[in-house]
């Protein structure tokens, strides 16, 4: 069976989460730590950022006023969204990453004025933000079918439920930009293959612009950002029996200017040994030694139009705002 009906924890009210089933093996944390943390250059999967509390924090992220994506994209979606339901008329909206789905109600509204009632799959790996944002959506709105997907969006991509009829794939945030360009290939590669002649691809991607303004909107002046980055270290602890204690590291994010990307790094405050009980180790980190957390690519506009011609989708509208801080391109499968 490829998806299934989560058990405890996946009810709130009437919502019910399908876990889909990865169609290949996903590395757990042990595995990942063991990949990534037991010797320089040491990194870990952004994914592990997203367990409740991250993805809290990742909300309050969204709210300062350093970080821009957020409120720009929910902008252009306000803006548009009655130009993007027009042209694409879907059956079923699918989101990948969908997180607390805020920004995708602008695109319930348009739906609402325009009398089309349409079936909605969020797909996410943290259950908790999940049913949260379902149960509210179907509070909110509802004629609005919600079939919250439980899952690692890479894997489980092959093995979602079917939905017939025309579909939206959508992918906001900036979230392309977490992944390595390879990454980014095979993902657009995946989501291509899961489309049908005349479905759409919904991409929000962020774009290459002043470093300040960048640099800025990961090093918020609350600490907000820096508290999500050191959150990861409570996971670890948790997940793997550590002893990491977040005050002994540092948050590091920096535009790296050649290859357009943030980087963010937890940088050790002084040499420390650390516990990985479930690894059954003991790493030694010095002092200024970093750890990789997160990669944020930023984006030219003819790049990503390319991208995405490369992958057989037709790029059918280009959304940006006049200081063109962010990308909303809709394309569509030929
Ligand atoms: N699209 C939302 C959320 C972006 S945050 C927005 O624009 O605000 C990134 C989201 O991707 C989080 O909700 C996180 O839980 C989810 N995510 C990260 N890695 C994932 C994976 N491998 N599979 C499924 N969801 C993932
Ligand atoms: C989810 N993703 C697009 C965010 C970003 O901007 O790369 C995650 C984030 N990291 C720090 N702040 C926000």
């Amino acid at each position: 069976m490829m998806a299934t009906m989560s058990g405890s924890g996946g009810y709130s009210g009437a919502v019910r989460c399908v876990a889909v089933a990865p169609a290949w093996h996903v590395p757990d944390l042990v595995e990942d730590a063991r990949a990534g943390l037991l010797e320089p250059p040491r990194s870990l999967p952004p994914k592990y950022f997203y367990d409740a509390h991250g993805a809290a924090l990742f909300d309050r992220i969204c709210a300062t006023p350093e970080y821009y994506p957020t409120r720009t994209e929910d902008t252009l979606l306000r803006q548009y969204g009655d130009e993007i339901i027009a042209l694409t008329r879907p059956d079923c909206l699918i989101e990948l990453g969908s997180g607390s789905s805020k920004k995708t109600k602008n695109l319930f509204d348009a739906c609402e004025r325009q009398g089309h009632f349409c079936v909605y799959a969020p797909f996410d790996i943290c259950e908790p933000v999940l049913v949260e944002a379902a149960g509210k959506l179907q509070a909110d709105y509802p004629w609005l079918n919600v079939r919250p997907l439980l899952g690692d969006y890479h894997a489980g991509l092959a093995n979602m439920p079917h939905y017939p009829g025309a579909r939206l794939f959508m992918f906001l945030g900036g979230t392309i930009g977490n992944f390595t360009p390879p990454e980014v290939r095979a993902f657009i590669g995946d989501i291509r293959r899961r489309m049908q002649r005349g479905d759409f691809l919904l991409l929000g991607a962020d774009r290459i612009k002043d470093n300040d303004v960048l640099h800025a909107a990961y090093n918020d002046a609350q600490g907000i950002t820096a508290e999500f980055n050191l959150n990861v270290l409570q996971v670890l602890n948790r997940e793997l029996e550590a002893d990491f204690r977040a005050d002994k590291f540092a948050h590091l994010a920096v535009y790296n200017n050649e290859l357009h990307r943030i980087e963010m790094y937890l940088v050790s405050g002084l040499r420390q040994e650390i516990t990985l009980g479930r690894l059954d180790l003991r790493i030694q980190l010095a002092r200024g030694e970093q750890i990789l957390t997160e990669l944020s690519y930023k984006f030219d506009h003819d790049e990503l139009e390319t991208l995405l011609e490369e992958f057989g989708l037709g790029v059918i509208r280009h959304f940006e705002p006049d200081n063109h801080y962010f990308s909303l391109v809709l394309a569509q499968s030929g």
